[in-house]
């Protein structure tokens, strides 16, 4: 595993010269909100990657890391029966519109992305994963963990937000499998499910009875609603979803371990 700075193009190029594959992960930062530190990072990092890419004949494929982000912020109303696919591509009006500056990065990376590997012959394959929790393997609270820490140790209130929740192993599994299966192509959504964090409540209370959860929402607006999304395309690539309940149950033991809180 190398690191560079993905916004230094001499620097990567100089790095990748003679590998066969490449994964980029770029830059998640939610409290990021101006261009300059957003969405620039996101866009020509991934561009600059790409770019020294294409000069490399030996390099077989491209697995860039995109996010949901990039698929479900169409401007379409979610509800229950609604299914997101890899065909949805996040509108970056309405990411701009709505003021997500992460949802707009990650659009337009992935975006650039795609235009530049097929002006260039690249083949890339996108991953989108949901809210990523799991194990941690490093020391230090990533963001993605940070919701469930937040309402196993203490909080008042949960907050009034779905995310689409998917397990670290089946990220990391399905980026290998991205480069080793030969037939993997486009887009990958990877969400074992789409729950509203007073779901999450309730699955922590069965899995930690004890344990002091919040038992109203931060607002009185109606719920934020759930729906699916699709798992066809990641069960292609072998993936079978750890369910949710593991992976807020194996999330908190990890960050016990951790000492990030004690029950
Ligand atoms: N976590 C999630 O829930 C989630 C969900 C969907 C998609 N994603 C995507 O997954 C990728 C990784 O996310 P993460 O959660 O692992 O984030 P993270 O823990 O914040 O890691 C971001 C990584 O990007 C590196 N980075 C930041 N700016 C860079 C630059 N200019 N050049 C090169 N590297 C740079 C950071 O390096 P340093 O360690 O040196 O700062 C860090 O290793 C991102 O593309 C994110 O959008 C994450």
């Amino acid at each position: 595993m190398i690191k560079f700075h993905a916004l230094s193009y001499s620097i990567i190029s100089s790095f990748i010269s003679c590998i066969l594959r490449i994964f980029y992960k770029g830059s998640f930062q939610l409290c990021f909100i101006s261009q300059v530190e957003l969405i620039d990072p996101a866009v020509k990092g991934t561009l600059n990657v790409l770019r020294s890419c294409a000069k490399v004949p030996s390099i077989r494929r491209v697995v860039v890391t995109s996010s949901m982000a990039a698929v479900a912020f169409t401007g379409q109303t979610l509800t229950a029966d609604v299914v997101v696919d890899e065909t949805w591509f996040s509108d970056p009006a309405v990411c701009e519109k709505l003021k997500l500056w992460y949802m707009l990065s990650k659009t337009l990376a992935e975006e650039a992305a795609w235009k530049f590997a097929k002006e260039n012959k690249i083949d890339l394959v996108a991953i989108n994963p949901g809210l990523v929790i799991g194990p941690l393997l490093q020391p230090t609270l990533n963001t993605s963990v940070e919701p469930v820490l937040k309402l196993i140790n203490g909080t008042q209130t949960f907050p009034n937000i779905t995310y689409r929740w998917v397990d670290v192993r089946d990220v990391a599994n399905a980026h290998i499998q991205a480069f080793e299966v030969p037939s993997a192509n486009g887009r990958y959504c990877l969400v074992s499910r789409v729950a509203h964090c007073s779901e999450v409540v309730k699955i922590l209370h069965e899995l930690y009875p004890t344990s002091n959860l919040p038992d109203k929402c931060a607002d009185d607006k109606p719920f934020q609603p759930t729906y699916q999304v699709s798992q066809e395309k990641a069960r292609s690539l072998g993936i079978n979803f750890i369910p949710v309940e593991v992976s807020l149950n194996d999330t908190v033991e990890s960050l016990k371990e951790k000492k990030f809180f004690s029950l």
